[in-house]
């Protein structure tokens, strides 16, 4: 099996393993606690808290662990709206459901939405942000990079416009942190979404950067835990995977950005080279150096997957929605039409690929849409 699905998920890295089988083994402690069992797990939670905001440039104090991207989405919209009580908010057409659906259900309940749209290379139009803002502005929500199409929108110019106008910005950087180097204070962000496991974390674990004087309400009640915005006890070990997987990640970035867009370049220009009809969809450059997402013209991209889905792993879209065969809203509003969507597929690779899986993935590909009279 060839994993080429790492936007969707990543293997564990075996220091992570290692660090969260030692946390689960020994460490049990309830952080809470105050004997030197739960001292030893607060210590641990601590430690792992300074990992992530070592990695992202901002204070430990700054960081809170939820159970992942979701939830991370959910607490940073719903808990601004909450907290300020009215108001309009700015969104793209291309955000996780984990950021439209709380925005929607806000809309549902009074706030007013505007939903921005991208252009034909996939990266959010700042214009229209900028036409979107009211006086009345109390959060912009827009995602670091798109999961399908790897493309890394205008955050720095998007986070100018809003510190200009006091508007809190909250950006989710699921598919960026642990990729590409991210610096909260660099974009102007005041929250930050980070998923463990696009990152060679474990999953259900996951972290909000909260810019420091910034009240939220909360989405979730019980004890007081983590500022008293995420109750419940912690998930050690995997607040001890996430916390190693940013480590890593801190020494690691260069080598893993050269290795994965290396491979990257190497898949496409080859699939090119063996098939015609094959175009990019999303930008040249300014996108993930681990993600294609190409379009084969005249091919059922979900017939050709489910021929190879014993060899490769790989993605039509977005595996967090898979099971339903629709364009891709993402693809349909760069203005592709439904039969080019329906021919798209997502290869991202990740640290662990090698040049000859590259290769294999290339012949397979061009031996099945041979098959296929292409
Ligand atoms: C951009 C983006 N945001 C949020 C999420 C959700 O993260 P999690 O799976 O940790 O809930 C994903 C997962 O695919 C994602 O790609």
């Amino acid at each position: 099996m060839i994993y080429l699905d790492n936007n969707a998920s990543t293997p564990v890295d075996p220091e992570v393993a290692d660090a969260m089988l030692s946390a689960v083994r020994s460490n049990y402690g309830n952080p809470s606690s105050i004997h030197a069992m739960g001292i030893r797990a607060r210590t641990s939670v601590e430690e792992a808290r300074s990992q992530v905001a070592e990695l992202i440039g901002v204070s430990p104090e700054e960081i809170l662990f939820t159970s992942g991207g979701t939830e991370s989405n959910n607490l940073a919209v719903m808990g601004l709206a909450l907290n300020r009580g009215q108001g309009h908010i700015i969104t793209s057409l291309i955000e996780h459901p984990s950021v439209l659906n709380p925005c929607r259900y806000l809309e549902s309940k009074g706030f007013a939405l505007t939903c921005v749209g991208i252009d034909g290379h996939g990266r959010v139009r700042v214009d229209e942000v900028k036409e979107a803002l009211r006086t009345n502005t109390i959060l912009i929500t827009i995602m670091h990079a798109n999961n399908e199409t790897g493309v890394i929108q205008p955050i720095e110019e998007i986070g100018i416009l809003a510190r200009k106008r006091g508007i809190i910005f909250h950006t989710d950087a699921a598919q960026t942190v642990g990729k590409i180097p991210v610096h909260a204070g660099k974009l102007s962000v005041d929250m930050v979404t980070i998923a463990s496991h696009k990152f060679y974390g474990p999953k259900g674990i996951g972290a909000l950067y909260l810019r420091k004087g910034l009240s939220l309400h909360p989405i979730l009640w019980g004890a007081g835990h983590e500022m008293g915005l995420r109750p419940g006890t912690e998930n050690v070990p995997g607040i001890v995977g996430l916390g190693k997987a940013c480590e890593l990640a801190r020494r690691f970035i260069p080598e893993r950005v050269s290795h994965t867009r290396k491979l990257t370049d190497m898949l496409y220009h080859g699939l090119k080279e063996k098939m015609s009809g094959v175009r990019l969809n999303g930008h040249e450059t300014l996108r993930l150096p681990n993600t294609l997402n190409i379009s084969m013209a005249g091919i059922d991209s979900s017939d050709l997957l489910e021929e190879i889905k014993d060899t490769i792993a790989a993605s039509l879209g977005s595996a967090c929605h898979s099971g339903q065969r629709k364009p891709s809203s993402v693809l349909k509003a760069m203005g592709l039409a439904d039969d080019e969507t329906l021919s798209s597929l997502r290869l991202s690779t990740g640290k662990d690929n090698t040049e000859e899986e590259i290769r294999d993935v290339i012949e397979i590909l061009a031996n099945a849409l041979h098959d296929r009279g292409r």
